[in-house]
């Protein structure tokens, strides 16, 4: 049993509210949101001057992710890739589950929550990854089996990458299963023909040094897919999720179909709001640092995506925190270093689990883009509601989970990989200096960090079942929010 607490005179920020208030702890639980009008607890702690936030939900990692070929292997695993976001502020996490070759879906979701679960420091939920060949095996059999019994609510469909990329005869039956199920189809939304041909033209032409891989990712195909994913949703009629959108092109898309009423939901990351083409344009293996899919684009896409965010069309910030370093310790398989000079083989992803609230912070709210209550809509309490957390987790209130950040908003820190948890050994924010950061940060009432030092408790994670979107209020379409006051309504 974990400690009872009090946290003392901090500011309560929810997706809604902001107000000062005492919070009871016992049991893992919040028990009690006020005034400490004679609380007991075994301990107390004095949050005055500091934000009470509810832990960030990350619903985008990729902890020892394989690639689909089995060559390689994400440096983070679920133990390091769960401190990083522990150290961050982040509270849960939803990562993916696909067989690997040979292995049945089943079989892999046992193993990586059998793996989480010994690593993790904290709470985690998996989307199940739906094979390119699920038409003609028994993918959609199992698929549901998982989704019942264990309430993994959210299925990804992947529109790009040969091996993965699913042909439109998938994403049909599958939406349809998903709907039957009462599961939140989402997509990598990218033309996965559009990018091959676009890549094996830059290798004609001898374009192959690392940067040429935003070249080989146009926007086009990212509008593309969304499209024509949201078309068919539309005709199945059922709701969409798209994850890392990274183009005005693709944000545009999205706002489009909203204000047709259609229920598009969307997610961006914060490499593809902070990072721009230019940062690594004339770079040589540097470059390999960014390389990700969707790409980092030309700067002129932030705004657009930034917008989206302030004004909901965009509801979610994940990470897509997938993990390669750039040298080439012995105890991993190939890392960046395997795709020197020919960006095809640089294994694509960055992280970013430690850095998503600070960054969103700084950049968000520090700056006055949007408000504390959309930073935590966006980093918390949409994706848990989005994807059947919520209210068990996503807010602060009687009855949630006491996953809680106590965040110090006038930090001054300064973003180094030096001493952040994840093994990628860089970040792209190295040297970025933010105003905010968590001081002290529980899950489940048990403090992970202190001081702003992790607490490494390895295995405290537990797998957590979501609800289907029958079980829940209709997640409604993202609230126009472009109205909404700006500054921040309280002083510390
Ligand atoms: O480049 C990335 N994002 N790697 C992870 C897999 C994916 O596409 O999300
Ligand atoms: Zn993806
Ligand atoms: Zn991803
Ligand atoms: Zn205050």
């Amino acid at each position: 049993m974990t400690e009872s607490l009090i946290i003392r005179g901090g500011h309560v920020v929810t997706a809604t509210d902001t107000f000062r208030a005492d919070v009871l702890i016992a049991d893992g639980k919040i028990a009690a949101l006020g005034v400490d009008d004679g609380w007991t607890a075994d301990r107390v702690i004095d949050a005055d001057g500091h934000y009470v936030l509810p832990g960030g939900i990350d619903t985008h990692t990729h902890f020892e992710h394989h690639n689909l070929k089995g060559t390689t292997r994400t440096a983070d695993d679920f133990r390091t890739g769960s401190a990083a976001s522990a150290a961050g502020g982040t509270t849960t996490f939803v990562d993916f589950v696909r067989g690997l070759p040979g292995e049945s879906l089943i079989d892999a979701f046992h193993r990586r929550r059998t793996a989480a679960e010994q690593g993790s420091m904290i709470d985690f939920g998996f989307h199940l990854m739906v094979p390119a060949t699920a038409n003609s095996d028994d993918s959609f059999d199992q698929l549901r089996q998982l989704t019942a019994e264990f309430g993994a609510t959210s299925w990804k469909f992947f529109m790009a990458y040969t091996g993965l990329m699913v042909p439109d005869d998938v994403l049909i039956r599958g939406f349809t299963e998903a709907k039957a199920l009462g599961v939140l189809p989402m997509v990598h939304a990218e033309n996965g023909h559009m990018v091959n041909a676009a890549v094996d033209a830059l290798i004609e032409e001898g374009k192959t040094e690392e940067h040429h891989h935003m070249h080989g990712h146009p926007a086009a195909a990212e509008r593309e897919a969304i499209v024509r994913a949201a078309t068919i949703a539309e005709w199945v009629d059922t709701p969409l999720f798209i994850v890392h959108v990274s183009s005005a092109d693709g944000v545009g898309e999205i706002q489009a179909l909203q204000s047709r009423g259609r229920p598009v939901f969307g997610e961006t990351c914060p490499h593809y709001l902070v990072t721009g083409y230019e940062d690594y344009s004339q770079a040589d293996f540097e470059a390999a640092k960014y390389i990700c899919s969707p790409p980092i684009r030309e700067s002129s896409h932030q705004e657009p995506l930034w917008n989206a965010l302030a004004t909901g069309v965009l509801g979610s910030v994940g990470t897509d925190h997938a993990t390669y370093t750039m040298d080439q310790p012995e105890d991993l398989p190939p890392q960046k270093p395997q795709g020197r000079g020919f960006f095809p083989n640089v294994p694509p992803g960055v992280p970013g689990a430690e850095e998503r609230l600070m960054v969103l912070y700084e950049h968000g709210v520090a700056r006055g883009r949007f408000d504390l209550n959309r930073f935590v809509d966006m980093t918390s309490t949409n994706p848990a509601k989005t994807f059947g957390l919520y209210p068990r987790k996503g807010t602060i209130a009687p009855g949630s989970d006491a996953d809680v950040v106590i965040w110090d908003p006038q930090a001054d820190h300064t973003i180094s990989a030096d001493r952040h948890r994840s093994r990628a050994g860089y970040t792209l924010y190295e040297g970025m200096s933010v105003s905010g950061a968590p001081r002290h940060v529980f899950s489940r009432g048990q403090q992970l960090v202190r001081d702003g030092e992790l607490v490494e408790l390895y295995g405290h994670g537990r797998y957590q079942p979501r609800t289907t979107l029958r079980d829940r209020t209709p997640t409604p379409l993202p609230a126009d929010r472009s109205d909404s006051s700006l500054p921040i309504d309280c002083e510390v």
